[in-house]
């Protein structure tokens, strides 16, 4: 599939505004002012939202966006619904389109759903003229760039409206931003990993990065090891997490203390100190996804017992959630029906909008599914979010008791609304505002006795026993 290369990458389209398109083409604008930049996505609603004049509601959340945004839009990064003239323009088309996993068909609940990386792919067949660089960023099961060439390949030599055949080099560039970090972590990547069979396509992309990544921060390799250190990379993070909580739980039977047990083992330099918070186990769109999409390509493999191994970090961290819910019911002496429970946090990490996978959604769930009152307050995300998140309306009349003791929840505005009259209080998000609460003043607007119940260890837990609270912090004995 190779051809003429152009040396120098003049126009880019990235397909898929999201929390990876929209970040990742700002920084590659914002430090390749010479290429011209379009975000393309066929949600008209999400494309308003980047162009959005004063910055307020851009679609994605993140610190640091609104400000490279800015810098850009208007300049080299555009942000647009008409996907075919901006493939049409392109040398090289990200396509950065959701994959989640499939809901039905084969393998349902674990493969990634890719209808909408092969509607892309065919559009770029489609609408592409002359050489077009075909780079896929979003995460992908391995071996799929076979699919994506099928689809290029068939349209290859066609000879559209510039009057040059089209050809078409696939690459895999999977990207390894965090949300809430996402700024930092494109304009520092620890590496950029570029996967592909035509050397002039990986080097084309690289002279890319290569306008702000250190070149040994550039890594090429085949495109199946592309792909697949994508997912790994996420299986390995997930599992960290994984195995903190199973020993978090460990540490509450036996009177030993997480975050001691994760500084003694981080000290050892073969293990790190990363990614070893426990929590309310890990949220987000991508790890759960990944890792299933893992078992399921292991599966089909006939490697059962690798498959069994991944599917255990997932297991646990269910089970962690769970585990959660049931012990704040247990220490309110095994009964949380119509009782009152701030929860304070909804967003799957702190500074994002995010909530997929968030673990307060089934803690919540378990919640309400015990007739629980839940009162929320999340500094960034919307009641319209939660609700669709937790499948149930809010309440209508917040004041009102729930008569018949289903479980009801409603949005508040603020911690000290979210714990009045409360019987606890719940963490599920690390937002820096929640480690700054003054218990001496929350303490006396809640029904006492009273919790604290600390999922993500940010609490001065001295401080909430003085203000006369009992407290739980996850993995503390
Ligand atoms: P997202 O759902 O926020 O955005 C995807 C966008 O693609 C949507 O706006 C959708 O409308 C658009 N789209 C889908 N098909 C299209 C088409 N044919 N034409 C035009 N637009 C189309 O998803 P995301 O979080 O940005 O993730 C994208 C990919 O990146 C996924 O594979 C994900 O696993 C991976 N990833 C995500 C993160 C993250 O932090 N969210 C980090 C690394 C990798
Ligand atoms: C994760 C990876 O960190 C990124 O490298 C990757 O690109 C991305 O997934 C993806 O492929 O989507 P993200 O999910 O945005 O990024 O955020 P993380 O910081 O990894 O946190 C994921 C979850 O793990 C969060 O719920 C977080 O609270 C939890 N977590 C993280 C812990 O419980 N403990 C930790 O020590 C770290």
């Amino acid at each position: 599939m190779t051809s003429t290369i152009p040396s120098t990458i003049r126009s880019i389209c990235c397909i898929g505004a999201g929390y990876v398109g929209g970040p990742t083409m700002a920084v590659i604008a914002d430090r390749c002012p010479e290429i011209q930049v379009t975000v393309v996505d066929l949600n008209q609603a999400r494309i308003a939202a980047w162009n959005d004049p004063d910055l307020t509601q851009l679609p994605v959340y993140e610190p640091g966006l609104d400000a490279v945004v800015g810098r850009c839009r208007g300049r080299n990064l555009h942000f647009t619904t008409a996907v075919e003239t901006a493939i049409a323009a392109a040398d090289m088309v990200f396509l950065s389109v959701n994959t989640p996993t499939k809901t039905k068909g084969v393998g349902a609940g674990q493969a990634s759903d890719l209808r909408w990386i092969e509607a892309s792919a065919r559009q770029v067949a489609a609408c592409a003229q002359g050489h077009t660089i075909v780079v896929e960023k979003s995460t992908l099961p391995v071996r799929t760039a076979e699919t994506v060439k099928a689809i290029l390949q068939a349209a290859q030599g066609e000879v559209a409206g510039s009057g040059q055949p089209k050809t078409f080099a696939v690459l895999s560039n999977p990207e390894f931003l965090a949300e809430g970090t996402a700024i930092p972590d494109l304009e520092q990547p620890d590496r950029v990993l570029i996967g592909g069979e035509d050397p002039a396509a990986i080097e084309a992309l690289a002279s890319v990065y290569s306008q702000w990544v250190p070149a040994d921060r550039i890594l090429r390799t085949n495109l199946w090891s592309s792909e697949l250190s994508k997912l790994t990379a996420n299986a390995f993070l997930a599992q960290r997490i994984s195995s903190i909580n199973s020993i978090a739980a460990l540490c509450e039977a036996t009177g030993a203390d997480v975050q001691e047990v994760a500084h003694a083992i981080g000290a050892d330099s073969r293990i790190g100190s990363k990614f070893l918070k426990a929590g309310p186990g890990f949220g987000g769109s991508c790890f759960q996804k990944d890792i299933l999409n893992l078992v399921y390509l292991c599966g089909h493999y006939g490697l059962h017992e690798v498959a069994a191994y991944w599917q255990g970090v997932v297991e646990l961290n269910g089970w962690q959630q769970h585990r959660i819910a049931r012990l704040v019911v247990q220490r309110l002496f095994g009964t949380v029906t119509g009782k009152r429970i701030a929860v304070l946090g909804f967003a799957f990490k702190a500074d994002t909008n995010d909530t997929r996978e968030a673990p307060a959604i089934r803690i919540c769930q378990d919640l309400l599914e015990e007739g629980a009152q839940l009162a929320i307050f999340d500094p960034k995300v919307t009641e319209a979010q939660i609700t669709a998140d937790l499948g149930v309306p809010p309440l209508a009349t917040p004041q009102s008791p729930a008569l018949s003791g289903d479980g009801v929840w409603q949005v508040v505005n603020n911690p000290s609304e979210a714990v009045a009259k409360a019987d606890a209080v719940l963490i599920l998000t690390e937002w820096s505002s929640f480690a700054q609460l003054d218990w001496s003043q929350l303490a006396p607007l809640m029904r006492r006795p009273a919790w604290v119940f600390d999922a993500r260890s940010i609490v001065d837990c001295a401080a909430v026993r003085a203000a006369g609270l009992q407290v739980w912090r996850v993995g503390m004995g």
